[in-house]
């Protein structure tokens, strides 16, 4: 019998402009484990509403997510690819894990408190965004998922997903598998340009501080250039040059060369070179996964095809599980007629 391979499960949030963290955090491991492992990769649309958008922007981003997940080399007929408000089982399970997760807990992500401090804080900060690692969860153990590929700013979020998924077993029997987060290591964090002891965000309200993957090589050269260095001239992956830390490895997350070798190659160089070959290198992993994001959101029908076909195998997969815990919690099974998705 052939061997079952392992779940991967993960997501972006259609919630600005996708940056280099993203793509070199997140999407670039994404197309290296696909050969391996059974993949789900979702457009997590229902997170992005956890702050204020505008519906026909997050319309727009939603496709260009989906395009620029294809663009950068992840296969649809291997893997599920789908948009997270397709399949409602995900809204569902949300339900149910937030009766078995802590209000204390979610008061303790650093995620919560940095987004509810820019929310104004009190009162006016959206339930949604305390329950956001709820759906997070839900969106994991609806396809008995292994691993998670992310950014180490999700970590905090997986090992809440794994604390959950325990308590619900231990209160139950065993219904969920415990995934495993994984992080790249080169890439995990890329850091703001113009601050760079702070991650670099796609929702900075300051164009310098990212790179997108959409942006034309003049801006970044320009962006790349204008960069947060320091007085020191020395190319070195060192704590105590935060900006040129985050180009080498940015650099040596896009070409493959160590940070020894590439400290050794700029050595007595000072800084113009380095700034210049890093903003090349940037430039010609994106210019072709450029080009497949226009083509393909030139051809919606074919992106519906695709998200089509995602989410009717996500929601086949995770209505399975979500039966199960309704099951175990005391819901009363009804057999639905086939029509029902
Ligand atoms: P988000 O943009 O929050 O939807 O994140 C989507 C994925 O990209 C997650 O796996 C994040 O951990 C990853 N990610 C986001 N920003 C960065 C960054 N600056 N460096 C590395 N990974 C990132
Ligand atoms: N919260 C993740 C982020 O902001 C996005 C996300 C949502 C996700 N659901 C997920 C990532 C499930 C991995 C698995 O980066």
């Amino acid at each position: 019998m052939e061997e079952k391979k392992k779940v991967i499960f993960s997501g972006i949030q259609p919630s600005g402009n996708l940056t280099i963290g993203n793509y070199l955090g997140a999407l670039k491991n994404w197309v290296k484990l696909q050969d391996e492992y059974d993949c789900y990769f979702c457009v997590v649309d229902l997170h992005a509403i956890t702050v204020k958008q505008e519906p026909k922007d997050l319309r727009r981003r939603t496709l260009e997510v989906l395009a620029i997940y294809l663009a950068a080399g992840i296969n649809p007929d291997k893997n599920t690819i789908f948009i997270q408000s397709h399949v409602p089982t995900h809204s569902e399970a949300t339900w149910i894990l937030n009766c078995f997760t802590y209000v204390g807990e979610l008061e303790r992500m650093t995620q919560y408190k940095s987004k509810s401090q820019n929310s104004g804080g009190g009162e006016s900060v959206r339930a949604g965004l305390l329950n956001y690692p709820v759906l997070m969860a839900a969106d994991i153990l609806l396809y008995n998922t292994d691993l998670v590929p992310v950014g180490k700013d999700q970590t905090q979020h997986i090992e809440l997903t794994r604390d959950i998924a325990e308590r619900f077993n231990n209160l139950y029997s065993p219904t969920f598998n415990i995934p495993e987060g994984y992080i790249p290591e080169d890439g995990a964090k890329i850091m703001d340009l113009q601050n760079p002891t702070k991650k670099m965000s796609k929702s900075s309200d300051n164009p310098n501080s990212y790179i997108l993957i959409m942006d034309s090589p003049e801006i970044i050269r320009k962006k790349i250039n204008r960069c947060v260095t320091d007085s020191i001239g020395k190319v070195k992956y060192s704590d105590d040059q935060p900006g040129i830390k985050n180009l080498i490895t940015i650099l040596s997350a896009i070409t493959g060369i160590t940070h020894e070798e590439i400290e050794k190659k700029y050595e007595g160089k000072g800084y113009a070179q380095f700034k210049s070959d890093t903003a090349e290198a940037i430039i010609n992993e994106l210019r072709p996964l450029q080009e497949r994001v226009n083509d393909l959101l030139k051809d919606k029908k074919y992106l519906e095809n695709i998200y089509k076909r995602g989410a009717e195998k996500a929601y086949y997969v995770s209505s399975k599980i979500l039966r199960k815990m309704q099951k175990k919690i005391g819901c009363i099974p009804v057999s639905r007629s086939s029509e029902s998705y």
